[in-house]
């Protein structure tokens, strides 16, 4: 007998690959500035909010902004990064997350989103899967940032379960951290290598099954 009642689903890097939108366009922000970043210091600024993402970044290059300088440099990465999700289709949802999130409503499991993005009602919109989901909390609803629990907790409180009832699933170890500081199980998608402490590490919601969630 398992006692899951819900999932809850972190964005960028589970349902769609905006990630490489947030890495144009910071790049850019950075280039802008007369300094580049790599491919793998990007990786640090997975699931971290679009303001700690900005002073990560500014840190490498060694450049200090006042904070409305920092406010306007936040606010022209984000136009530039809606121009790319503005162009997104349907067709981008990754693979198996559709299916999956089917599976799991027509067993009568709730599902939310659970993200750090404030953006995350018109990525929804523009892949066409916003009835999917029971519950959305993101960046405009919580205050405390991954790997703090608050995104996965509220996400729990709004499906009215446990967290002990609730599956997590996410790209980023913030996510990880977040999700097993609120004492839900956690399904990394990516790397076990990176996913360090996930109860279950997979590539893609396209190796998701209810047999694995069950089995959790
Ligand atoms: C997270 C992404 O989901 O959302 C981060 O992994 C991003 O890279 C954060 O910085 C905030 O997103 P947004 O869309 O509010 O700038
Ligand atoms: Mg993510």
């Amino acid at each position: 007998m398992n006692t899951i009642k819900a999932c809850i689903f972190d964005l960028d890097g589970v349902i769609v690959d905006t990630a490489v939108y947030h890495y144009k366009a910071w790049k850019r922000l950075a280039n802008s500035l007369g300094f580049d970043f790599t491919e793998h210091q990007n990786e640090q600024l997975k699931g971290v909010s679009r303001v700690r993402s900005l002073q990560l970044i500014l840190g490498w290059g060694g450049v200090t902004k006042t904070e409305a300088e920092q406010e306007q440099l936040a606010t022209q990465k984000n136009t530039w990064y809606m121009e790319m999700v503005n162009q997104m289709k349907p067709e981008e949802i990754l693979p198996g997350a559709k299916e999956f999130l089917k599976s799991c409503r027509a067993v009568g499991l709730k599902t939310a989103l659970g993200s750090a993005s404030k953006n995350s009602m018109t990525i929804l919109e523009k892949i066409g899967i916003t009835d999917m989901f029971d519950a959305v909390i993101d960046g405009n609803k919580v205050s405390k940032a991954k790997p703090d629990p608050e995104v996965f907790l509220a996400g729990a409180q709004a499906l009215g379960a446990l967290p002990e009832e609730c599956v997590v699933f996410e790209d980023a170890i913030a996510g990880v951290e977040a999700a097993i500081a609120g004492d839900m199980k956690v399904v990394g998608i990516g790397l076990p290598d990176v996913l360090k402490g996930a109860n279950l590490v997979i590539k893609g919601l396209d190796e998701m099954t209810l047999d694995k969630l069950y089995k959790l």
